[in-house]
Order: C-alpha cells, then sequence, then structure tokens
C-alpha cells in the first residue's frame, strides 16, 4: 500500500514536532528529519549509528527553492539542476544560512537534491521547509529501497514510514561537487556519467576507490551481513563452488542466462539483463542473500558504463575491508 493524503499530512506533521520519517525517493528510502532543527537532524546519526562528521543531503521541492539553502550557485550548477532535476543528482554547494552546521558535519558546503518522487514532494510540499535525510539504513549497511526494508532495519527507531512502493532506480543519487567551474563527480549513482558529460559539453573524471574525497564513504559501506568476494566473470562459478564445499553458504550473482544452470551452491540472484533493471534489484538482492544464511556472496563487476558505473561502486564498497567492531 502506498500512502495517501493523510499520512502525508501526518508526515509532515512528525517533521514539524522534530521528529523522523523514513520517507520514499526514486533512489532508495530516506530517514528524513527537518532540516532546520538541529535536535532532530542529531538524532538521525544516533538512529543510524553514524558519525556526526559526515554531512546530509538537503532534499527540497525545486530548484527555485535553493535560496537560503545554498549561496553563490554557479552557472553550471543551474544548468545541471535545470536538466537532471528533479531527479537522482546531487549537487554540493555553498551552504547558506539556512543550513545548521549539524547537517553539513561542520563544512561550509551543503548537499541538495530535488528527489524524483510524487510521495517524497508531496511531503516536501504539504512540510513546506527542506528534509535531510541519510539512506534510512545503520551506518555502514545497504541501503533500504522499500518501506519494508525500512520497518526490518529501522523499526520503532523511526517514527513514521511513508510507503511510496519500492524505489525505481534502486541506487543513490549521483554526487556532483558544483562549487566550482568545473564540477567533479564524488559519488557514481542514479544519474549516468555520460548523462551529465552531454549536459556539461566535456567529459568528467571518476572518483576512484584510491582517491576517497568525500567523507563518509569509508571502504566498506552499502554492506550485506555475508562477505563479499569479487572474482573475474569466468570464476564466479568455480569459486563459489568450491567455497560452498569447503563450508560456506555460498550466494553467488549470475548473469540470467546462466542462472537456471546447476550451480552447487546455497543460494542463485539472476542479474537482470538491462543496467536499469540490476540497479533497481542491487540492494534487495543483497538482502535477499543475507536472510536466507549465505555468509559469502561471490559476484564479478559489469561493465562501468552507464548505471553500471554506480552498481560496479557499491559491490566494490560492499566487499571492501570491515572496520573492526
Ligand atoms: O539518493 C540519495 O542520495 C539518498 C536519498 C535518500 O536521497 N541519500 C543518500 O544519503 O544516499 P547518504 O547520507 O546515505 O549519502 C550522502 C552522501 C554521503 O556520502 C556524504 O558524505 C555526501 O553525501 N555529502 C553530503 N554532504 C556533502 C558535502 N557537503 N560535501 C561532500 N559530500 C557530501
Ligand atoms: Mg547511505
Amino acid at each position: 500500500m502506498t500512502a495517501r493524503t493523510n499520512d502525508i499530512e501526518k508526515a509532515a506533521g512528525v517533521l514539524r514536532a522534530g521528529g523522523l520519517v523514513a520517507l520514499p525517493t526514486e533512489t532508495v528510502y530516506g530517514l528524513g528529519a527537518n532540516a532546520e532543527d538541529p535536535a532532530a537532524v542529531a538524532r538521525i546519526f544516533q538512529v543510524k549509528g553514524r558519525p556526526s562528521s559526515h554531512p546530509l543531503i538537503v532534499h527540497i521541492g525545486g530548484a527555485e527553492h535553493l535560496d537560503g539553502w545554498v549561496e553563490d550557485v554557479p552557472a553550471v550548477a543551474r544548468l545541471l539542476a535545470e536538466h537532471f532535476w528533479p531527479g537522482p543528482l546531487t549537487l554540493v554547494l555553498r551552504r547558506g544560512p539556512r543550513v545548521p552546521l549539524e547537517a553539513t558535519g561542520g563544512l561550509d558546503t551543503v548537499a541538495v537534491r530535488v528527489p524524483d518522487h510524487p510521495v517524497a514532494l508531496a511531503l516536501l510540499s504539504a512540510f513546506g521547509g527542506g528534509v535531510t535525510a541519510p539512506s534510512a539504513n545503520r551506518f555502514g549497511s545497504v541501503s533500504p529501497t522499500t518501506a519494508d526494508h525500512v520497518r526490518a532495519e529501522l523499526g520503532d527507531a523511526v517514527d513514521f514510514v511513508l510507503d511510496g512502493g519500492p524505489s525505481e532506480v534502486g541506487v543513490e543519487s549521483t554526487i556532483v561537487d558544483a562549487t566550482g567551474d568545473i564540477p567533479s563527480i564524488l559519488r557514481p549513482g542514479g544519474v549516468t556519467r555520460e548523462d551529465l558529460e552531454a549536459v556539461l559539453g566535456h567529459s568528467l573524471e571518476v572518483p576512484s576507490m584510491s582517491r576517497v574525497r568525500v567523507p563518509g564513504q569509508h571502504p566498506s559501506h552499502y554492506a550485506p551481513r555475508a562477505r563479499v568476494v569479487l572474482t573475474e566473470p569466468e570464476k564466479v562459478v568455480s569459486e563459489a563452488e568450491l567455497a560452498q564445499e569447503l563450508g560456506h553458504q555460498v550466494g553467488v550473482f549470475l548473469p540470467a542466462s546462466f542462472a537456471d544452470a546447476p550451480v552447487k551452491v546455497h543460494a542463485v540472484v539472476a542479474i537482470p539483463g538491462s543496467m536499469a533493471a540490476y540497479a533497481r534489484g542491487l540492494y534487495g538482492f543483497l538482502r535477499e542473500l543475507d536472510q536466507r544464511g549465505c555468509d559469502l556472496i561471490i559476484a564479478s563487476l559489469p561493465v562501468e558504463e552507464g548505471l553500471g558505473l554506480a552498481i560496479a561502486n557499491r559491490l566494490r564498497r560492499a566487499a571492501g575491508p570491515r572496520p573492526t567492531v
């Protein structure tokens, strides 16, 4: 069931009262608070278990509402906003006076975006202000793409969960540093590098794992409970079967055309043929393999073009070294 008008009014009331609302967006579900309420913003960090130095994204209803949230908007940022908002693009700009330092981890820049989801836009309109929202998962784990994922992971820690159905895009927004004249990609996501380049008329650098510039982007992020191991496409089956023989409960990601072959492992995920469908399903697949009791997931990286760039980025991070607890 998806949100109705009275749910949206209720959620707006929760935000006004300083509470936390999980809201659907086209990328992933967010854990939202009134961006101008430092105590509510502090609760986000507490519920997520996220270090308070990690900046949040402010969600607004449209580019016409940028005033006060940001300052000195370069022409190139206006161009990108015009083309991609509402949509899975986050722009990092100079922080305006409406943004409390709590939301930006003390930075003098702020990340803003206009989500392309009717329920999120209705909430932003009913509420009237900006909503800071990280993905609605515990720090380091897999982002939620359904209201059920949020309920399962955060439960009563959220005051209200707005159900807007499954997220269409499935991976987080593309983050672009637009503070200067030459934008750069800080995190690949739902808007592809190729789409950005077509609008900008020049090529963009892609962040590599060795140059992690965005605060809060630790190597191990977007990770399921099971350990994730990446290997060459042609080795996925043999390595998976060997690990299963050695006593692991192995889950594999295999192209749909191979997924019906008899692979001797605990669980098989059929990778959809289109990158859009793969992105949409990715976090759900990781959650599913956890639920089915896998302790090891073996996959290979897609070609890093289009949405494949964001999918590969998330798989690499899921496979990254874990912090020792
Ligand atoms: O699609 C999305 O972006 C989702 C939905 C809910 O909007 N949100 C999301 O938020 O992914 P979160 O908090 O999980 O990731 C936001 C990223 C973090 O890696 C953070 O470091 C970066 O945005 N970020 C936020 N403010 C920044 C800033 N001022 N400069 C550089 N990076 C920033
Ligand atoms: Mg996140």
